[in-house]
């Protein structure tokens, strides 16, 4: 795996130095006020939320409840020849890029072909690895179904590369809950995480501003035992913002000015299709991520782009509900596919995502609830009803149950299947709001 890959599922992806590779498993018409309710925003949280809040002026004097759906209509509204339109133009350019890797390796009916036993001889396998080292800038990339999920496409890619002695440095703070086991940093000791194979294990904390330290980073490479240095790009369930491919780009040269050598690994679930390049491309050595949660190579851009689009109107909208949300609505960027909204309990928690569930394909009649899940250590609710277990391709909203308390929107077809789905779940939310005394005040736009 000394290379980037491609397939349909989940994959991997690096460039050259160990080669490249990648793995991938409302504002209303009637110009109502705004008003601002704020009172369970954290000093950090507000920071990492901050870049541009509604458009309006909040006047905290007059107070007027307005319906979901004018709240979620209104916000889609003022989104479409802004920010809607600017995700479109990277659509755009992914989807040229996807299409040229396509043109280039000739893909025809052929390929579709299956295969049997060993796949010797699986031109569909080999093409498609290739359309994915070009796609993520990598020289080679390994697409395989046998990769059941990112976990596994990033538990194996740094299996592969990290040896005893070695150490492991997560640059961008704690990593996914999932990594925890398979670092070794929680569950049983003796069944095989990096950690009981003798990997030394080390991670810089995130800055106040909740991207990477980059102080304490210009020197936190151990020329010689550092052997992987990892970048989580998406925030994961964490409170904090996604990297961008420049704050990516700008790690590895910190990294490598240190020691050319270490193995610059990044995990990229969430990440595919969210900026114009990957990480390969600005140097990275092994991409990892999951192509379940946009839907398959070619659909990949366009899912991600309304994926994007629905997130920017999750923000919108409950930011002028009164919460906060990362990123915040205004942000120029519009990089993360992840949207984090602070609700601020369980039964709001629990609320929202049964809202959001009502409205999946799949699975609409059921009603989630916090459980124990395999790979976490907290409680998680999903409301994922998708066609493929583990896809968040369609819209779906989760969240571990710890303080404080904060649902991760991700997914959406288009991004009018959000729209749906928020004036469900703000509906509950609303009522749960209500139920435990602390309705939220809904901050309006006036028309513009
Ligand atoms: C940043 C990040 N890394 C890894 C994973 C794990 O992916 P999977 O659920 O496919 O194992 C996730 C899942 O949400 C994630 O957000």
């Amino acid at each position: 795996m000394a290379y980037r890959v491609p397939t349909t599922l989940p994959a991997i992806t690096t460039p050259s130095r160990p080669p490249t590779l990648s793995l991938h498993c409302g504002r209303t018409r009637r110009g109502h006020s705004l008003i601002a309710a704020g009172e369970r925003r954290s000093a950090n949280r507000t920071r990492w939320a901050q870049g541009g809040a509604a458009t309006g002026v909040l006047d905290r004097t007059e107070e007027t409840v307005v319906s979901a759906d004018e709240v979620v209509w209104g916000a889609a509204a003022d989104l479409q020849p802004t920010v809607f339109a600017s995700i479109d133009r990277l659509m755009a350019a992914n989807l040229r890029k996807v299409q040229a890797a396509f043109r280039e390796q000739r893909i025809g009916p052929h390929h579709f072909q299956g295969s049997t036993g060993y796949g010797h001889g699986d031109w569909g396998r080999e093409a498609l690895d290739k359309v994915m080292a070009r796609v993520m800038g990598a020289e080679a990339a390994l697409m395989r179904i046998q990769f059941i999920s990112g976990t596994h496409a990033i538990a194996t890619a740094l299996f592969s590369v990290l040896r005893p002695q070695d150490e492991m440095l997560a640059i961008a703070g704690h990593p996914y809950d999932t990594m925890e086991e398979v670092i070794g940093l929680r569950g049983k000791k003796g069944v095989g995480s990096l950690m009981d194979w003798g990997i030394q294990y080390r991670e810089l904390p995130l800055a106040a501003s909740g991207s990477i330290d980059w102080e304490a980073l210009a020197s936190a490479v151990v020329p010689g035992k550092t052997r992987v240095a990892h970048i989580q790009r998406s925030c994961g369930y964490a409170l904090r913002p996604t990297l961008s491919i420049a704050e990516i780009e700008r790690a590895i040269k910190l990294i490598r000015a240190q020691d050319p050598s270490v193995v610059i690994t990044v995990d990229n679930c969430y990440g595919e299709f969210t900026e114009e390049l990957e990480p390969c491309a600005v140097g990275a050595d092994l991409c990892m991520g999951s192509l379940i949660k946009n839907a398959g190579l070619f659909l990949a851009p366009t899912t991600t782009g309304e994926a994007l689009k629905g997130g920017r109107l999750v923000a919108e909208v409950m930011s002028r509900e009164g919460y906060t949300v990362i990123p915040a609505p205004g942000l120029p960027t519009t990089h993360s596919m992840i949207t984090a909204i602070e609700v601020g309990s369980r039964d709001s928690m629990t609320a929202f995502c049964k809202g959001v569930q009502k409205l999946s394909p799949v699975g609409s009649y059921i009603e989630p609830e916090p459980g124990v899940t395999a790979g976490y250590g907290d409680e998680v609710i999903f409301a994922d009803g998708t066609f493929i277990d583990g896809s968040t391709a369609e819209v779906s909203a989760d969240g571990p149950m710890r303080p404080p308390y904060v649902v991760y929107c991700q997914g959406g077809t288009h991004w009018t299947h959000w729209a749906i789905a928020l004036e469900s779940a703000l509906t509950a939310l609303r009522a749960a709001d209500a139920a435990q005394g602390q309705p939220k005040a809904q901050q309006q736009q006036p028309t513009q």
